[in-house]
């Protein structure tokens, strides 16, 4: 069997296997020098975040997951993985929110498709 071609490969990065994380888990991984949290929700939903507070260079990945959210072990706040939305203080900007694709057992992130609208990570050449 080949290697999918260009066109059929889902858009983004391969970052890691569905298997690589744990049930309301979260793992860091690095794009093109930028860090993204790749988080499975309590149900098995993926999600693909910026990984570091909105209110402290905390790495979220570090965090809880409860639900649909991810706590910020530093101060508590809670963050909305579909949204990026902190729902507590003192976090009061939310995170970029990425396009997450799984492919069978992989699973892509696309940096430059930033699906909530925040500004976009700064990415090494
Ligand atoms: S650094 Fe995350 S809530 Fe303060």
């Amino acid at each position: 069997m080949s290697a999918p071609s260009e066109a059929e490969r889902p858009a983004g990065q391969f970052v890691c296997t569905v298997d690589e994380v744990g049930l309301k888990r979260a793992l860091r991984v690095e794009i093109d020098g930028y860090a993204v949290a790749v988080v499975k929700d309590s149900e098995g939903n993926l999600y693909a975040i910026g990984d570091a507070c909105s209110h402290g260079e905390i790495s979220l990945s570090e965090g809880d997951v409860e639900g649909r959210t991810i706590e910020c072990w530093a101060h508590g706040s809670s963050f909305d993985l579909r949204t990026g939305e902190p729902l507590t203080l003192p976090a009061y900007e939310p995170v970029p929110v990425f396009d997450l694709t799984v492919d069978g057992p992989d699973v892509y992130v696309d940096v430059k498709n930033i699906l909530n609208g925040v500004a976009a990570p700064e990415l090494e050449a």
